[in-house]
């Protein structure tokens, strides 16, 4: 599914969110910005997709990060973008729930809009706390159940009935925008997810609305 929407995945995102998309990824960068600025930290976008968040931290830390996403054609589309930007981020072939990365080897992990489709998530959050170290966080930006019941009811009815006709037609793969507000309803609400990941072994975990609560920004630190 991710490899058939990664050609027109910038386009519908930018269209679909009417390019608030870009401001969540860089408020996300703010919120991180005191480990990317730590000289040396090992900073991994994971489920970077096509890269749109990876840049952002790049160019924010002036140095070169990691990416990873287990879809081939997303990396290639991201490869593309850090091309022309001359960026230097190397990107990683790899599955969230089994990294390739060796114990408290980062010190920060992102992850935009990927973490609501790994299929365990507490094994997902376990295996990220594996891999960061002392002073680490990891700061997941996703979508989630807005908390205001007559606006959570309105939105429901666009990403139902509006979303998947115009990501359809945009993407050519409207299947894609059907299983967005499904799983987007099947994820932890944002309190919930705070305690996964405090049972899941993360400390001083912060939680904010952004959008109308649209989406939630968590951060939890190690
Ligand atoms: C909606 S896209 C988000 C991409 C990007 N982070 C962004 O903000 O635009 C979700 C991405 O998560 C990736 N993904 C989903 N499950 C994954 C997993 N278990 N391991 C690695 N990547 C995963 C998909 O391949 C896809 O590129």
């Amino acid at each position: 599914m991710f490899g058939r929407v990664a050609p027109r995945y910038d386009l519908a995102n930018h269209l679909l969110s009417a390019n608030i998309d870009r401001h969540w990824r860089n408020h996300t960068v703010r919120k991180v910005r005191d480990i990317l600025q730590r000289p040396q930290s090992r900073v991994m976008d994971l489920a970077c997709g096509t890269g749109d968040l990876l840049i952002a931290l790049e160019k924010e830390a002036g140095r070169q990060l990691i990416g990873s996403d287990f879809c081939h054609p997303m990396l290639a589309g991201a490869r593309q973008k850090l091309t022309r930007a001359r960026l230097k981020s190397s990107l990683v072939e790899a599955d969230g729930l089994s990294l390739p990365l060796g114990d408290a080897s980062l010190d920060l992990i992102t992850i935009a809009f990927g973490f609501r489709n790994f299929s365990n998530y507490h094994g997902g959050l376990v295996e990220m706390r594996r891999v960061l170290r002392k002073g680490g966080a990891l700061a997941i930006l996703e979508f989630t159940q807005p908390p205001n019941k007559a606006f959570a009811a309105l939105y429901n009815w666009y990403t139902r009935r509006i979303l998947p006709v115009i990501g359809g037609m945009i993407s050519g793969a409207p299947e894609a925008y059907k299983y967005l507000p499904e799983s987007v309803r099947k994820f932890p609400e944002a309190p919930d997810l705070a305690d996964l990941m405090r049972v899941s072994g993360f400390e001083k975990v912060e939680w904010e609305y952004l959008t109308f609560g649209i989406v939630a920004l968590h951060i939890g630190r190690v």
